[in-house]
């Protein structure tokens, strides 16, 4: 069976600030979903790309794409683009509903990680295709992490009430890597129980399928306020070299 990338590209990027969706704002000139494809598009197993595109924005996006991948720079995968919700489960959900029945193996990739290196993409793929049903790529934590008390909402300090073992935790980043049926059961499950996730893994977590951490990349770290698309174009300047 075939691999396909499943990049939702939904978000406003609030936290980035006032401007276009997220994944249509440049770095170094290229919108950030143009290298979030070429990223998907160039993994060895890959052979279709679906992009999901702002619930109302499927048209420009599709527009947008066609004038920055050449069909022939594109190695013969296929891109799609589809509407997606108002949340990323539901942009997930919708992106999976679109991917046809020759598909096995899904990677689900944020638009706002646009400079994954392809070795990361290819070790996830390869991770799935020899057994483990949910991939996920993650690093070291950096900084210690302190849990506290369930927000109180006084405004005052917060109680702290643990601090975890630094060296049994990760960051996570994407893509994850899915047996495609194990994704779409947790994705079904979860919906109907009206629950939400703040990653796919974790949906697959809650059916109780074992899910494993290949090592992820510094480059595949997520756009999410200004500084880092100061971060990521310096990445890309250096690239160049
Ligand atoms: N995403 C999506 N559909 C949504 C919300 C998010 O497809 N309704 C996508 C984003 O486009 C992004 C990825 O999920 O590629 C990770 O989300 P995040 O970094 O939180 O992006 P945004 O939701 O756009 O940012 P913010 O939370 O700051 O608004
Ligand atoms: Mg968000």
């Amino acid at each position: 069976s075939r691999t396909a990338a499943v990049i939702p590209a939904a978000g406003r990027g609030v936290r980035l600030g006032p401007g276009a969706p997220k994944a249509l704002r440049a770095l170094n000139g290229t919108p950030m979903l143009v290298h979030a494809v070429r990223a998907m598009a160039r993994a060895r197993a890959v052979s279709l790309v679906v992009v999901v595109a702002p619930p109302d924005g499927a048209t420009e996006v599709r527009t947008l794409l066609s004038g920055w991948l050449l069909p022939e720079t594109l190695d013969g995968v296929e891109v799609v683009v589809v509407p997606g919700g108002d949340t990323r489960q539901d942009s997930v959900r919708l992106g999976l509903a679109a991917l046809p029945d020759d598909i096995g193996t899904v990677l689900v990739h944020d638009a706002a990680r646009p400079l994954v290196p392809v070795e990361t993409v290819d070790a996830v793929a390869a991770a799935v295709r020899d057994g483990a049903p949910a991939v996920v790529p993650a690093l070291p934590v950096a900084d210690t992490v302190k849990q506290v008390a369930a927000a109180a909402e006084t405004g005052g300090p917060e109680p702290v009430v643990g601090t975890p073992d630094r060296s049994l935790l990760r960051a996570v980043q994407t893509p994850q890597g899915f047996a495609r049926g194990t994704l779409a059961a947790a994705h079904e499950q979860i919906a109907r129980e009206g629950e939400g996730a703040t990653d796919d893994a974790g949906m697959v977590e809650r059916l109780g399928v074992p899910v494993v951490v290949v090592p992820g990349h510094e480059e595949a770290f997520k756009v999410t306020r200004p500084l880092d698309l100061v971060l990521a174009e310096a990445v890309l300047a250096r690239r160049r070299i």
